[in-house]
């Protein structure tokens, strides 16, 4: 089979990706555009601003990577696009154009479910460095701003399948730093913000304690598998932050740094961290570490549950470097591989959805010309 180079183009939420990546195996470009400054104001994606940025952004950086690769849009052979999950205006933007291109082009569209993007972003860096071999079962954790997902994934034919053995109740990680960087004024996206900070604090000072995750789960078809399904919940502790605030008087300290840092344009990560007293840095390692504890127990827990020979953790928080100390212990004291992409993959990027791509291609797996974004879509 030769070469195959598939141009990705992700748009699902704050971030206008596009990438070209060479046989689901070589990232050839990477180009993402991150809106961030545009949401920071408002310490959160406003979904209409998204949709606007991503219209301005989608055609520059969609050149851009083609550029960069040293391709055309006459040499590539395929595009592939986010169908779901994310913001429906956003999707619309990728898919919108995506399918103009390729029509235009006359060239096959494939269609990727954004978390399946995710779990390919670390199949696609281990296939370059040459990490062929993955034994199975694999157990991926799909860890962002929207999902909180433990998948099993299998090889069937030339393809992947998932069956979903875990998710989150009600908040996602990712979702959890960004409302507690947001109630102590750290800043947006909240993640990247804590990581840094909770290096200069006590992650032992304040106790968070998790919730077992007793209730069944509301959806029938899950109810069969309730006895061994491993649920994650982060509303909780976002909770005991704010109570936390409220009983040891943190709130004035919070709005003299908010009164410190709106007069800096966009502060560095040394102007927050001089912007916080001993008690804040104490409030985000302690939560981080919380967090981090209860992703690493509760993955471990699935993988024995499930036989898994392989851990991925993939998604915006599978940057963190907490998360990804403490897999890296836990997992070889249990004598588990686990894979990370690189911090550049792990947030939202078009080359993952390009690598999802390729089995579908192979398999011919093409898009319908009425293939519609679905903000809600599943990954099974
Ligand atoms: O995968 P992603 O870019 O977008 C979604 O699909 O949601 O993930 C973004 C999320 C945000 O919630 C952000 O705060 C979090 O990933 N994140 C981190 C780190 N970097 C990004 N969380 C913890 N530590 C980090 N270093
Ligand atoms: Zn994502």
């Amino acid at each position: 089979m030769s070469d195959v180079y598939i141009l990705g183009i992700e748009s699902s939420c704050d971030e206008t990706a596009a990438a070209v990546v060479r046989s689901g195996e070589e990232l050839v470009s990477n180009v993402v555009y991150s809106q961030i400054a545009t949401h920071q104001p408002y310490g959160g994606v406003v979904p209409e601003l998204a949709s606007r940025e991503h219209l301005r952004a989608i055609v520059p950086v969609v050149r851009k990577a083609l550029e960069d690769a040293g391709h055309t849009y006459e040499t590539i052979d395929a595009l592939a696009v986010t169908k779901g999950p994310g913001l429906a205006g956003a999707l619309l933007v990728g898919l919108s154009y995506a399918k103009a291109l390729a029509y235009a082009l006359n060239k096959p569209l494939i269609g990727v479910n954004h978390l399946e993007g995710h779990i390919h972003a670390v199949l696609l860096e281990e296939r370059q460095n040459g990490n062929r071999e993955l034994q199975f079962p694999v157990l991926a954790l799909v860890v962002s701003g929207g999902h909180t997902h433990l998948y099993l994934a299998e090889r069937r034919d030339s393809g992947w399948i998932y069956h979903n053995v875990g998710h989150t109740r009600d908040d996602a990680a990712g979702e959890a730093f960004d409302k507690v960087a947001k109630l102590l004024e750290l800043g947006y996206p909240g993640g990247p913000i804590i990581d840094f900070l909770a290096q200069h604090g006590d992650p032992h000072a304040v106790k968070f304690p998790f919730a077992q995750m007793k209730h069944r789960d509301r959806n029938p078809q899950n109810r069969h598998e309730d006895e061994r399904r491993v649920d994650f919940s982060y509303s909780g502790i976002k909770t005991a932050v704010l109570r936390y605030v409220e009983t040891h008087d943190m709130r004035a300290a919070i709005d003299q740094r908010r009164r410190v840092l709106s007069e800096l344009k966009t502060p560095t990560r040394e102007q927050v961290l001089e912007a916080c007293d001993p008690q804040t840095l104490d409030l985000a390692a302690s939560f981080q570490r919380a967090v981090v504890n209860d992703l690493v127990s509760k993955t471990l827990l699935a993988a024995e549950v499930y036989g898994a020979a392989t851990l991925l953790v993939t998604g915006g928080v599978a940057a963190n470097s907490e998360l990804r100390a403490t897999f890296a212990k836990q997992a070889e004291d249990s004598g588990l591989p686990v894979y990370f992409p690189s911090r550049k993959l792990s947030t939202d990027n078009a080359a993952m959805i390009a690598a999802a791509a390729y089995p579908r291609f192979l398999a011919g797996e093409f898009a319908e010309p009425e293939l519609s974004a679905d903000a809600g879509l599943r990954l099974r």
